[in-house]
């Protein structure tokens, strides 16, 4: 990691004024004044210290949030909007796990932990969503097909893993699955086939799960979770590929 970052993410100071003070040689790694900028350190091992103090690299942290509407999921806005990160109660900076639209309630991920991320969020790693989608008309029986053996959305082809519905008599409301972390992606897919998706709710993100939070709440997430996903498992059932 870059010293800088490391020293942003401890709380010492922005990356730029961080800069500053490597250049000041105010900067120590393992007993030797470092002035040069883009210097690379090892968080777990290499001991820092800032003007002769200390710095403890910052401490990991997790969270669920079940995100309510009129919520940005960004780390700020520049309209002054409320963002996901305000209403979690911590020191550390954390940003959100890929995006959730504005207007999108459910499962969102937070963390400091930028390889936690990378790992859920790397289309290699096909961790798959799953929304419910309000639409404006009853989604059409082979619209179904269309959908589960791929389209071109801006020019890709796209596909959801999974098309059902929450109350077979009610074919307004969807249960659709993808792997895809595009932006708008499911409003995207439900647009070509001539629908509006006029609510989206996120339920699962691989195997996390709401279980229970309620909107606006958040948990921290357990060591087990946090493991899994670091080992590079994606246990059984809903992170799988149907
Ligand atoms: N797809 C969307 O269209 N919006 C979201 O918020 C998430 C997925």
């Amino acid at each position: 990691m870059r010293l800088n970052k490391f020293l942003a993410e401890a709380g010492v100071a922005s990356r730029r004024k961080a800069d500053e003070l490597i250049e000041q040689g105010r900067v120590d790694v393992n007993g030797k004044t470092v002035t040069k900028l883009g210097t690379e350190i090892d968080p777990e091992k290499d001991e820092v210290r800032v003007d002769g103090e200390k710095i403890k690299p910052a401490k990991k942290v997790y969270y669920m949030l079940n995100k309510p509407k009129g919520v940005v999921a960004t780390t700020s806005d520049e309209r002054g909007r409320t963002t996901v990160v305000e209403l979690i109660k911590t020191n550390q900076k954390i940003f959100p796990v890929g995006r959730l639209d504005f207007n999108t309630t459910g499962l969102l991920l937070l963390t400091n932990d930028g390889e936690f991320s990378n790992r859920l969020t790397h289309p290699r790693n096909k961790f798959e969503r799953v929304y419910l989608a309000k639409i404006n008309y009853p989604l059409k029986e082979k619209d179904i097909n269309r959908f589960l053996k791929g389209i071109f959305v801006d020019g890709r082809k796209s596909r959801f893993t999974k098309v059902e519905f929450l109350h077979e008599s009610n074919r307004t409301k969807v249960i659709v699955g993808t792997v895809e972390g595009r932006n708008h992606f499911v409003k995207k897919m439900f647009e070509t086939l001539g629908y509006k998706v006029l609510e989206l709710h996120r339920e699962s993100f691989g195997n996390f799960t709401l279980d229970g939070l309620k909107i606006g709440e958040y948990r921290e997430l357990t060591k087990e979770e946090i493991d899994k996903i670091m080992s590079g498992k994606k246990g059984k059932g809903k992170s799988k590929k149907k």
